[in-house]
């Protein structure tokens, strides 16, 4: 039998979607299974809010974040699904420990492959493009100081577990990630519509290979003119048909994934 929660365990976790909450207290939350068993996992939750009716179901996941000495509450599905974003509560929540980490940690593992998202603001967008670096296998993740809040509930949805298995950087202005991206000897590409370099021309010559920091801009503006400056190219990805740009989670998939590609040829592997 599980233990229910306090009211005042309820009202500090629905407190924590506001941004203000969040970062006063270092916590957010996540939600779901499949981002609570990861949050569990990774030593990130630190109570966890389950609804009776689907206790049964995720035995599995309960047991798990009680082994790790995580706190587990037995309550009502409405109040779970009050802390919940979604129209669709799964009937878990977890309240996490916030798990960015500073730049220069994040840049000093010699990184082979970094997205950094400037100014982006849809969270949805942050989210999966924290999602797509995952899956491409990419070091890291910086959103830069004027991006949306990694941890706005939408966010954490969008990476599906994600934040929780790369280092995320947040809230450097984007020229120091530039300048702390060279010092780790990264080569910088701008991601932009109308770059003079074509993706695929830079996928052939091989130079997509070497150590890379790929700048993905704003969903309404995209990388200002000083900030393409200070990239060693800036890349396009090609648009065959009339679509006047690409979305900008579909953008970095192309990018981050023409990146891995060329990485991960045989010939590019250490063979060791
Ligand atoms: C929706 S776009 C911004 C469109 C904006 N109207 C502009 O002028 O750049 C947002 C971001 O997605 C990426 N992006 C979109 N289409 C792209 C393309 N064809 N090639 C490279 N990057 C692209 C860029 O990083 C861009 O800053």
């Amino acid at each position: 039998m599980l233990a229910p929660p306090s009211k005042a365990r309820i009202a500090h976790a629905r407190r924590l979607d506001r941004r203000a909450f969040r970062e006063s207290t270092g916590e957010f939350l996540a939600e779901g299974p499949q981002a609570v068993g990861e949050a569990v996992a990774a030593g990130a939750a630190r109570e966890v809010f389950v609804g009776s009716e689907v206790v049964p179901r995720l035995r599995g996941l309960v047991d798990s974040a009680l082994g790790a000495g995580v706190r587990v509450y037995e309550t009502a599905d409405d109040v779970v699904a009050s802390l919940s974003d979604t129209s669709t509560p799964q009937g878990v929540v977890a309240v996490c420990a916030r798990v960015d980490i500073a730049l220069q940690t994040a840049l000093g593992q010699a990184p082979r492959l970094v997205a950094v998202l400037a100014a982006v603001r849809d969270p949805g967008n942050a989210g999966t493009i924290v999602r797509t670096a995952d899956a491409a296998g990419a070091d890291a993740v910086v959103l830069s100081a004027e991006s949306v809040d990694l941890y706005n509930p939408k966010c954490v949805r969008a990476t599906t577990g994600s934040l929780f298995h790369l280092p995320v950087v947040v809230g450097s202005p984007v020229g120091e990630v530039v300048a702390a991206a060279r010092a780790a000897s990264l080569r910088v590409l701008a991601a932009d519509g109308a770059g003079s370099v074509d993706l695929d021309t830079e996928l052939d010559s091989g130079r997509l290979a070497a150590p890379t920091a790929w700048l993905f801009g704003n969903e309404a503006w995209g990388l200002p003119a000083e900030l393409r400056s200070l990239a060693d190219a800036v890349v396009r990805v090609p648009i065959h048909g009339q679509a006047e740009s690409l979305n900008l989670a579909a953008a970095a998939a192309v990018c981050l994934y023409a990146s891995a590609r060329a990485q991960r040829r045989p010939e590019e592997r250490d063979p060791s």
